[in-house]
C-alpha cells in the first residue's frame, strides 16, 4: 500500500496502541516503545519511507490494516491462528507468556488461574490477555463472564487494580513486568502460552513483507536488535 516518498519510495503508515510499556506507550504526548524504534530500524533498512504513526484502540488495528488506513501494525501482536485468517505476519521479534497482575499491598496472592475464581479481574479488548481468561477461566465455568472487565487499554485496567476495582490483570509478561517495576503492583504467577509478536501487515501484501523481514534479519544480525533490547527492557 502507501503513496510515493519524494525520493521515489514507497511511503507506508504504521500503527499501534499505546498503553503498553515498553512496547508503546506515551511520554511526554510523544509516542516511544521498543516496537516504534524497532519498526523504524527496520523500515530504514527497506526501500519504503515511514510517513508516520497513528494511534489507535488495540482491538481497532486489524480493521485499519484491511482498510488500508495503516500499512503495518506494530503493537506487540501476538501472531496467532485466529489473526493470521485476516492478515499476515511478519517473522516474530519477541516472544511473550502471560503474566497476573495483583496489588503490591498481598491481600490476595493467587498462585494459579483457578485462584481468580469469583474475583473481578481485567484484561485489554481484543488481546490474547482476554483470549487467556475466556478460554481458560469463562468457558471452563471457573469464573463468571460478570467478574470479567475488558478495558480500551491495560494502562486503565492496572488503574481500576491499583484502586481496588479489579483484584488481577492478565497481561503480557514483559509489559507486566514494566507496571510491575512502575506502580505498587507485581506478578503473582505468570501462565504458559509460548505467544510471538510479529509486525502485522495486509494479506498479500508480499513484497512488502518479504522487505520487512530481510530489514529485521538485517537488524538482529547488527547491533540494533540487542541495542533496543537492552535499552528497553535494561537487560
Ligand atoms: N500480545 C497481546 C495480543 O496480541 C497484547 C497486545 C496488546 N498491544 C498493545 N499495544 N496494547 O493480543
Amino acid at each position: 500500500g502507501g503513496g510515493n516518498g519524494g525520493d521515489g519510495s514507497t511511503e507506508i503508515t504504521a500503527g499501534t496502541a499505546p498503553g503498553f510499556p515498553p512496547f508503546e506507550m506515551k511520554q511526554d504526548g510523544e509516542l516511544v516503545g521498543f516496537d516504534i524504534d524497532l519498526l523504524e530500524a527496520v523500515i530504514d533498512e527497506t526501500d519504503y519511507t515511514l510517513a508516520g504513526w497513528e494511534e489507535f484502540e488495540f482491538k481497532s488495528l486489524i480493521p485499519a490494516l484491511t482498510n488500508e488506513n495503516i500499512d503495518v501494525v506494530a503493537a506487540g501482536m501476538t501472531i496467532n491462528d485466529e489473526r493470521d485468517e485476516t492478515i499476515d505476519f511478519t517473522d516474530p521479534y519477541y516472544s511473550s507468556n502471560q503474566a497476573i497482575v495483583v496489588r503490591e499491598d498481598g491481600d490476595f496472592s493467587p498462585a494459579s488461574l483457578s485462584d481468580l475464581s469469583g474475583r473481578p479481574i481485567g484484561a485489554q479488548k481484543g488481546t490474547t490477555g482476554e483470549t487467556t481468561v475466556q478460554d481458560e477461566l469463562i468457558s471452563p465455568g471457573n469464573l463468571d463472564e460478570s467478574n470479567y472487565n475488558s478495558y480500551g487499554n491495560y494502562v486503565l485496567a492496572v488503574e481500576d487494580l491499583q484502586n481496588g476495582n479489579i483484584d488481577a490483570v492478565v497481561i503480557d509478561e514483559p509489559v507486566a513486568q514494566t507496571f510491575a517495576a512502575q506502580r505498587p503492583v507485581t506478578i503473582a504467577f505468570t501462565y504458559e502460552t509460548g505467544e510471538n509478536f510479529g509486525f502485522g501487515v495486509r494479506d498479500g501484501d508480499d513484497e512488502f513483507t518479504q522487505a520487512l523481514n530481510d530489514g529485521l534479519s538485517t537488524v538482529r544480525d547488527g547491533s540494533t536488535y540487542q541495542d533496543l533490547t537492552n535499552k528497553w527492557f535494561g537487560q
